[in-house]
């Protein structure tokens, strides 16, 4: 019988596609561990937890004990941690609950790894480790330096800096990975693609933070998945695997492409600048393309009009997430500037 693997995080918008594609793609049995924060979301899972081969556990990736008992109630092949505190803003409005995941959760993760023989621990990680890429600079590669700029990054930092340490420190096969700004189905709606194909299509100002001529280098969430498989199996322990879709685009212009789309006469409106907002994210995929035999296969503007379209076709599922805790914090961040619309 084969072991399994433990992905955390995986209710959320990147651990659930994986889910959907390690079932397709390995025989191991999968075991979702996800807190359900307010990120969190049981219906991204939908059709894919049967309790045979893919299972569903809430609790916390910083809860010890819990953990424990989940990795000594049978053989774990490996965990990949995406579950993660992951959106910029809030870090800046509030620090300490991204330390306690991020950082904390994921050290509890290689302890008990550590401690049930789990052979292999890959880390989700990100680009934004690396912080601001000038204009005229070359991407990033995975030897980068570290230089994150927001508590979210630090935080990703941080935790990227305990993974290299358990491998040094004590022989532990660790794998990280660090992508680029991934989009697709089921990402909430705070995120800057989703938040504006949903504006878009009711009718709402398009909030672009300053001149919105910053640059993300996108890559729907199916080819990062890929990629993180592929690190997960043939990586080698120790490495970090830089991941990105090739495709850098000024925030500006993909408001105006998910205009065109949605065939929307909503406004851009230019609205506070995010404090210390990164200007450039940018990735090179070449080191991993040879070293994995991966690269990415969704044109952007192919993946943007299936995205839009999963919107489109998807309303119960954002009507649903966006209540509760997404109304109070679109209405604390972006304050009157959207008064009565939501
Ligand atoms: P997300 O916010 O959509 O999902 C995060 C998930 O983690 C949620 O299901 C949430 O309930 C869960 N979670 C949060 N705290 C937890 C805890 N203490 N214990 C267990 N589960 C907890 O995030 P995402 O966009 O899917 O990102 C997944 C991972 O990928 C993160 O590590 C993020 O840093 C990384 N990443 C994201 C992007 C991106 O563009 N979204 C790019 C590169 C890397
Ligand atoms: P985001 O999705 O938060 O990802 P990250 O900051 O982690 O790259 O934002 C992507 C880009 O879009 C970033 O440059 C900030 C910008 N942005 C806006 O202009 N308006 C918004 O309302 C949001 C959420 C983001």
């Amino acid at each position: 019988m084969s072991s399994s693997i433990l992905v955390t995080g995986g209710a959320g918008f990147i651990g659930s596609a994986l889910v959907r594609r390690l079932l397709l793609s390995t025989e191991s049995n999968i075991v979702v561990l996800d807190a359900l924060t307010y990120a969190g979301n049981l219906e991204n899972l939908d059709g894919v937890i049967d309790g045979h081969r893919c299972r569903f556990l809430r609790g916390s990736i910083t809860d010890t004990r819990l953990v424990e008992t989940i990795l000594q109630g049978e053989k774990f092949d490996g965990i990949i941690n995406c579950a993660a505190e992951s959106h910029v803003d809030r870090s800046i409005e509030s620090a300490v609950p991204f330390i306690h995941t991020n950082v904390v959760g994921t050290q509890v993760l290689l302890d008990v790894a550590r401690r049930q023989n789990v052979r292999r621990f890959l880390q989700m990680s990100t680009d934004e480790v690396y912080g601001d890429l000038p204009r005229n600079a070359d991407a990033f590669r995975s030897t980068s330096p570290l230089a994150p700029s927001s508590p979210y990054s630090a935080s990703k930092a941080a935790a990227d800096l305990l993974v290299l340490a358990a491998h040094r420190t004590h022989g532990q096969d660790v794998v990280i990975t660090r992508c680029s700004n991934n989009y697709g189905p089921r990402q909430f709606p705070e995120k800057f693609i989703p938040l504006m194909i949903l504006n878009a299509l009711e009718g709402r100002p398009l909030p672009v933070y300053g001149d919105g001529r910053q640059i993300r280098d996108w890559i729907h969430v199916d080819d990062h998945c890929e990629a993180v498989i592929r690190a997960y199996h043939d990586g080698d322990s120790g490495a970090v695997y830089t991941i990105g879709g090739d495709c850098e685009r000024e925030n500006i212009d993909v408001v105006h492409m998910i205009l065109k789309a949605t065939a929307s006469a909503s406004a851009v409106t230019h609205v506070t600048d995010r404090p210390g907002h990164d200007r450039r994210y940018a990735i090179d995929v070449s080191e991993t393309a040879t070293r994995l035999g991966w690269t990415p296969s969704i044109r952007f503007e192919d993946g943007l009009a299936e995205t839009i379209e999963w919107y489109r076709t998807h309303q119960a599922w954002w009507t649903n997430v966006k209540s509760g805790d997404y109304r109070t914090y679109y209405e604390r961040h972006y304050g009157s500037f959207h008064e009565g619309t939501l």
